[in-house]
């Protein structure tokens, strides 16, 4: 009943706010492949990385710039089209004294969201491509904050038109299990652990400053060509007929979503100040899989424009960049790039979704929303709790292997 009572006041102090995505001044992006510009290339973890040679980077900017598509990735749509700003710098691009007002790009290529130490512990640390994780990633932008603002005065207002992407960031912490053949059981329970490493994340961000963020949610991965390709299977059964993707692994995606979302409700009971916007990607993604040809992906949405053969085009010794690879003469008609990472179009696709569709909701604090999460009106339920029907069908996972 307390509770009740203090979040009923806190609905009356709360302004509604109607567009999800507004123009923003500046821009703070975190994550991964689905957004690294150029961090991955320039830490040098590995020589003669692929995405720092062509067909990466073949179709905008005509060379590579270590974005991990033939061109432009989400955040940059969001960026220029969406907020009118220059190209975020890469983090480690940037040169003494540069004026980083606009924004800076974290993201690198490979990182999870979990440290390095948890996969280490597991004996999957060296098939990491990357070690800097999130945290490393947010311990970054603090370092960075003084040549942003000083004062408090002066730093609220700043953070006031300043947008955080907090991701999407967590998927490598699946993709590097199951693809050195870890049990399902044992990724489903890292899923906790991954949800608390983005919400960590997030809340540091907000003691910092930040007041918008957006946190995305994973891609519908069984409908990568990398995962299409190793779980292969000859039971139609475990197809979606409605876009012949994997459906256990878009169940485990969806699974990894709720738990997120859910949490995020959570910090926003914890921060009511805080703009707290879930992007839905994989909602988002879903009708370029659904309707490839409506959509303009006349070439369809599960083979690899660059690859080295096999059903969906995708071949681990002969990856996009390597001998053994081909391009594809148009990527715009296809929607997936290199077996993981997707094309510019789908990008452009996806980023559309969020900005003009209804994909990124801002999380408010009514009471018709705190009912459904089971806050009022019923048990305090963990934000991990795991549908049912989502466990019916996790099943299937395992008797893949
Ligand atoms: C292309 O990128 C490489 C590094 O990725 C750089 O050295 C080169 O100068 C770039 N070329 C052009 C024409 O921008
Ligand atoms: C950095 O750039 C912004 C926007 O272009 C400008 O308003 C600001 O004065 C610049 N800061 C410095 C220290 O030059
Ligand atoms: C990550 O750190 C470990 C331990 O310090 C090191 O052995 C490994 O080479 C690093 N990996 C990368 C990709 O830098
Ligand atoms: C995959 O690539 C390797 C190396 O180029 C090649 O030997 C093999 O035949 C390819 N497999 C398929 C299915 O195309
Ligand atoms: C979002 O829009 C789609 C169709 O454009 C609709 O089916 C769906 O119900 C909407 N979702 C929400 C949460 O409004
Ligand atoms: C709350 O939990 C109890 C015990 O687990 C259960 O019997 C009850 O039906 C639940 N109530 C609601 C509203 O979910």
């Amino acid at each position: 009943m307390k509770l009740f009572i203090l979040l009923a006041s806190l609905f009356l102090t709360l302004s509604t706010v109607s567009s999800s995505l507004q123009q923003y001044q500046a821009i703070f992006n975190f994550g991964d492949s689905l957004s690294d510009t150029g961090n991955y290339l320039l830490s040098s973890a590995r020589p003669f990385p692929i995405n720092g040679k062509l067909p990466y980077g073949e179709t905008f900017f005509h060379n590579a710039t270590g974005r991990c598509s033939d061109g432009r990735l989400m955040v940059d749509f969001l960026v220029t089209e969406e907020s009118g700003l220059p190209y975020l710098p890469p983090y480690l691009g940037l040169e003494k004294d540069q004026n980083v007002s606009h924004g800076v790009n974290f993201a690198v290529a490979g990182a999870t969201a979990l440290d390095p130490e948890f996969f280490f512990r597991r004996k999957i640390g060296s098939s990491l491509t990357t070690n800097y994780s999130l945290s490393t990633q947010v311990a970054w932008f603090k370092k960075l904050k003084p040549s942003l603002c000083s004062t408090k005065q002066e730093c609220d207002d700043y953070f006031q038109n300043a947008l955080f992407l907090v991701g999407e960031i967590g998927g490598n912490d699946y993709n590097y299990p199951f693809f050195v053949g870890r049990s399902i059981d044992q990724i489903i329970a890292a899923v906790p652990l991954v949800i608390k490493a983005i919400i960590e994340a997030t809340s540091a961000l907000i003691e910092e400053g930040a007041v918008e963020l957006v946190v995305p949610g994973n891609l519908p991965i069984g409908c990568s060509a990398m995962y299409l390709t190793f779980f292969k299977n000859s039971k139609k059964a475990f197809y979606d007929e409605t876009n012949g993707c994997l459906k256990a692994f878009n169940t485990f995606a969806e699974y990894h979503n709720s738990a997120l979302k859910r949490a995020l409700w959570f910090l926003k009971l914890k921060y009511p100040h805080a703009r707290i916007i879930y992007a839905d990607y994989f909602e988002a993604a879903m009708p370029m899989f659904v309707a490839p040809q409506l959509n303009g992906f006349s070439r369809g949405s599960l083979t690899a424009c660059c690859g080295g053969g096999g059903p969906y085009n995708f071949n681990i010794s002969a990856w996009c960049g390597r001998v053994g690879s081909e391009a594809c003469e148009d990527p715009s008609l296809y929607a997936n790039w290199d077996g993981i990472h997707l094309t510019e179009a789908a990008y452009r696709f996806i980023a559309n979704g969020l900005i003009h569709g209804n994909f990124t909701t801002p999380l408010e604090l009514t009471s018709s929303a705190l009912i459904a999460i089971g806050l009022i009106h019923g048990n305090f339920t963990t934000p991990l709790e795991l549908a049912s029907s989502a466990v019916l069908q996790l099943g299937h996972l395992q008797s893949m292997d």
